[in-house]
């Protein structure tokens, strides 16, 4: 496990929409090696870039043509190696993203692929035997080739899934198992793309849908294998890089298939959706919510199942939010998303901060899909720095713009809220600060949970010798604790000290060290 791992916060940046540095309207990697700065001084230290690769920008990028090659847009092969450099400088890490499931449906090897005459290329992907043949359990894209055959897609109909083979074979004519030597070829591909990235610098990878190999395989038996083959070589050569994976179960991601860490994802009825976006109809019924009245007890049903398997092999990572997601603005108010950054970065696993959380950026319902974008879009706007043109992201004429600034009334920025003590960004870089400094709050540090009742608050928990009391409610909460001889370290609202026990106001957090 690479140590730096264990001390590690990232932010995550959509390049699209970071910082534009020469005026074409749309973000890319100059722009981001010059906010460097800015993101170490919020205090993280690592960055996941989503994808950066040469692309037709079907899925903004997750429909890969070249793996090998930065997509011109956002600059060069030599600029991300110029991020690297420049972030090690600053004691910083880079992860890409992998895509290893799919490719764009521009991509040589599908060009070949879908191409009548058999070639080393014809298995890359998966292709029934005739097109007459499309049984309705497979998501098939029919009649659209040369070849006499349809194929599988991943994702969008734009990406054909590649073909790492099937772990059950119900259709022997046309399934491979994972083991045929053309499916190997495809797992010693992607590896070959991860040490070109690896040798030029990278600090590892985020694996977007690394579920999703072999298929046929509920368990996920050989895909975990796979992952496994590619641990070992990332131990054996690459000893300090990271494989994180989006997978959202520990049990299978870091127990199973060897990931040194994997996101805890908003998944219907899971512990993150509990406590963050869980909404029947119009009643917000998550645990951090305004006039909340969520259950804790959902959360921790699911997050100790992945904790208690997995925390001493790898981490569960916290997200404010991500890319594919409404912003966290979308379900509740500022003050409610100060509590849920308490919360997070008070927690252990790694966390991940999403472009403009920081400031609360708004979620915008009004735009019209961008590159494959649909409901994400309005999550995928330009990051809005200061008060100058174009919110400081780009120095376009406006029509230019990737997408439109947000210019509703109050729309926040960098600039404002690094000048407000009371802003989401200072309590957020306070709080970075505060788990920087106490290694109790670190990581991979223990996890207690003190008290906790169904439907009931506050919900209170221990990491070393600090404990934490979280009361999202809209009513005081008291609750038996004697915190004489306590100092407190941190706290968002109030509380009252009541000698064997402590009231926790409505909307508030305490952090006390004893
Ligand atoms: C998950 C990514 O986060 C998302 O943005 C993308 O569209 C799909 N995987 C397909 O690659």
């Amino acid at each position: 496990m690479p140590k730096w791992l264990n001390d590690a916060v990232f932010y995550e940046i959509y390049p699209q929409s970071f910082y534009d540095s020469n005026g074409d309207g749309i973000g890319d990697i100059n722009g981001i090696i010059q906010k460097l700065d800015y993101v170490k001084g919020l205090g993280c230290n690592a960055i996941w870039l989503n994808p950066v690769y040469d692309s037709p920008f079907m899925d903004a990028g997750y429909d890969v043509r070249d793996y090998y090659k930065v997509a011109p847009r956002y600059g060069t092969n030599e600029d991300l190696v110029r991020l690297f450099e420049a972030a090690h400088r600053k004691g910083m890490k880079i992860l890409l993203d992998l895509v290893p499931g799919h490719t764009s449906d521009t991509h040589p090897w599908f060009q070949i692929a879908k191409r009548a005459r058999e070639t080393d290329l014809s298995n890359r992907y998966i292709f029934t035997k005739s097109v007459w043949d499309a049984p309705p359990e497979y998501r098939l894209m029919c009649g659209i080739c040369e070849r006499n055959g349809n194929y599988l897609v991943n994702y969008f109909s734009s990406q054909p899934a590649l073909n790492y083979g099937f772990y059950e074979i119900t259709h022997p004519e046309w399934q491979l198992p994972p083991d045929h030597p053309d499916c190997l070829r495809t797992a010693e591909a992607i590896r070959a793309v991860m040490r070109f990235w690896l040798d030029k610098g990278a600090d590892g990878f985020r694996v977007d849908m690394a579920d999703s190999l072999v298929k046929n395989d509920d368990e996920k038996i050989a895909t975990a294998r796979i992952w496994r083959s590619v641990r070992e070589m990332l131990d054996r050569d690459y000893p300090d890089a990271v494989m994180i994976s989006e997978w959202s179960n520990p049990q299978r991601s870091i127990v199973n298939a060897g990931f040194h860490a994997d996101f805890y994802l908003d998944h219907q009825g899971n512990g993150y959706n509990s406590l963050f976006r869980k909404k029947i109809g119009d009643d917000n019924q998550s645990f951090f919510a305004d006039s909340s009245h969520g259950d804790i007890e959902e959360f921790l049903a699911d997050y100790f199942l992945g904790y208690n398997c997995s925390k001493d092999k790898g981490y569960i990572c916290f997200i404010t939010n991500n890319h594919d997601m409404p912003r966290a603005t979308f379900y509740m108010t500022d003050w409610m998303i100060k509590l849920t950054h308490a919360f997070m970065m008070t927690m252990p696993g790694v966390p991940f901060i999403y472009y403009g959380d920081e400031i609360g950026m708004r979620y915008r319902t009004d735009l019209i899909s961008k590159e494959g974008g649909f409901s994400r879009t309005g999550s995928r706007t330009p990051m809005q720095w200061s008060y100058e043109k174009n919110a400081g992201f780009s120095d376009c004429d406006e029509d230019m713009l990737y997408l439109p600034i947000d210019k509703s009334e109050g729309a926040p920025n960098v600039e404002s809220q690094q000048n407000d003590p009371g802003s989401i960004y200072a309590n957020l870089k306070a709080l970075l600060a505060l788990r920087k400094a106490n290694p109790s709050l670190r990581n991979d540090s223990d996890l207690e949970v003190v008290y906790a009742k169904s439907h009931g608050f506050p919900f209170v928990y221990r990491r070393g010798e600090f404990t934490v009391f979280v009361n999202p409610s809209d009513n005081d909460e008291q609750v038996d604790y004697d915190m004489n001889g306590a100092e407190v370290v941190y706290v968002l609202g109030g509380y009252e000290n009541h000698g064997s026990s402590v009231r926790i106001c409505s909307r508030s957090f305490l952090l006390i060290k004893q």
